[in-house]
């Protein structure tokens, strides 16, 4: 993992490009990336909102080919909190790419910044990201109503969460 750069932009929308229909599905912002230049607003947000103190968003690889992102969405140094969000491109999936991803990640949240409770909100039928908190033995929280909009319809959020005295973490 390699934290997210400007210098990410072209590759990072080529990925973007060519995982439309597998990305839209779960993830609101993807019609609205349309070009380079979207993709380099989003890499200065990111880039800006680390600077911030609200945590960190990386490349995630395979072998060297950017493959994916994951990060903190959200990021609450005063209640020690973060909640976490990833995607592959359509390519990569099925490798154990991103459980390996998170796992770095939760690793980062607890030990770097001394997170106490790491969130995974997924919609409870997106079961590839569901499964990503369940083999890193995150606790199953419950269910969040209509909690996004996203490809036309409202989705449910299932919640998952793991705290600094709990570290699982095995497949
Ligand atoms: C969510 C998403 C990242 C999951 O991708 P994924 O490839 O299933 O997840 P991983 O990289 O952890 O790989 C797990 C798969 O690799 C397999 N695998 C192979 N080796 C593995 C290993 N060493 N460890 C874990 N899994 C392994 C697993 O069996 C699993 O495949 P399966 O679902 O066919 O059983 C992907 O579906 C995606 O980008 N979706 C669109 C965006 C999205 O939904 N983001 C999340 C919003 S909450």
């Amino acid at each position: 993992m390699d934290l997210l750069r400007e210098e990410h932009a072209s590759v990072l929308f080529q990925l973007v490009d060519q995982s439309r229909a597998h990305l839209r599905r779960w993830l609101p912002w993807v019609d609205a990336n349309r070009s380079v230049a979207d993709t380099e607003t989003f890499l200065r947000e990111v880039i800006a909102q680390h600077r911030a103190g609200k945590g960190p968003q990386y490349a995630v690889y395979w072998r060297s080919e950017l493959c994916g992102v994951c990060g903190f969405h959200t990021f609450d140094l005063t209640t020690r909190c973060g909640s976490v969000g990833y995607w592959l491109g359509a390519r990569y999936c099925g490798l154990g790419l991103m459980t390996a991803a998170i796992r770095q990640l939760v690793e980062v949240g607890f030990g770097e910044y001394r997170l106490e409770r790491i969130e995974i909100a997924c919609a409870t039928q997106n079961l590839k990201s569901r499964a990503i908190p369940e083999r890193l033995g995150f606790y199953y929280e419950g269910v969040v109503q209509n909690r996004e909009y996203v490809d036309g319809r409202y989705v449910d959020h299932a919640i998952y969460s793991l705290l600094a005295q709990e570290t699982p973490m095995t497949e």
